[in-house]
């Protein structure tokens, strides 16, 4: 089944250049998707019309099966769980927003707020940002094992580039638009376009294209494992 179908979505804020027009995305039940995109493109909107804080001009949003229309808002939202980052560029507002605070141990609490409510999907925006990596790191073993032990469909919207690598699929988006769609690995191989749409490596990519430049012979990988043992390869032959 799919759990969140965004069908032909138009959306805009009224005033101002921001504009989604048929947008489409679905999301499988069980799914561990990533969304990608710098700052102004488009993620938050999704996020918020996956759960019906905003509602489409156009288009349909289906969740589990069921369109989402003024009527099953409240429905709707027990189904699919929004965690924001902060509630300081939050407008709507939320079943969470007010217990969202800095600090791992308050995201956790934001987390199992909106878990409290058992819900099939759990959106998660930008929802370590403000976290160290230690903390960043706490959070994400609680997704990923929701995810693969208890089957919740995950939306992790992120820019750091090492969580997205956890999912199954990435898409980027620009401009309210879908420009990039795969693996992570894969997107993540498709360097020149991410600097595109402002977006950088995970820094293992980086460090492979630092190590090419200073002239040893590794792949561009995304695997410790594989560019350690290409190091020791090139350092081997080298001394
Ligand atoms: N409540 C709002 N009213 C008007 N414009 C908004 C509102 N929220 C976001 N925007 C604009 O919509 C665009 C996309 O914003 P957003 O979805 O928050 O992007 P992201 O989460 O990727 O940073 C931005 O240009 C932003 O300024
Ligand atoms: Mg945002």
């Amino acid at each position: 089944m799919t759990a969140i179908s965004l069908k032909d979505v138009a959306f805009s804020y009224g005033e101002g250049a921001f504009r989604m027009k048929n947008f489409n995305l679905d999301v499988e039940e069980g799914e561990f998707l990533a969304v990608l995109g710098h700052n102004g493109s488009g993620k938050s909107t999704l996020a918020r019309l996956m759960n019906g804080l905003l509602l489409p001009d156009g288009g349909t949003v289906e969740v589990f099966g069921t369109q989402l229309t003024e009527k099953n808002l409240y429905d709707i939202r027990r189904q699919v769980g929004v965690v924001f980052q902060n509630p300081d560029n939050q407008t709507v507002s939320s079943i969470v927003e007010d217990d969202v605070a800095f600090g791992a141990e308050k995201q956790r609490v934001a987390i199992a707020g909106v878990l409290a409510l058992k819900p099939r999907a759990l959106v998660l925006d930008e929802s370590t940002a403000m976290l160290d990596p230690r903390g960043r790191r706490e959070i994400m073993d609680v997704v990923t094992k929701l995810n693969r032990e208890e089957h919740i469909t995950v939306v992790l919207i992120t820019h750091f580039m090492e969580e997205a690598l956890l999912s199954t699929r990435a898409v980027v988006m620009n401009r309210g638009e879908i420009v990039m769609e795969g693996r992570p690995a894969e997107i993540f191989e498709r360097h020149e376009e991410l600097l595109t749409y402002n977006l950088t490596l995970p820094r293992i990519g980086e460090i492979c294209k630092k190590l090419q430049k200073g002239g040893l012979n590794v792949p561009d990988t995304l695997d410790i494992a594989t560019l350690a043992d290409a190091i020791e390869r090139e350092l081997k032959i080298k001394n």
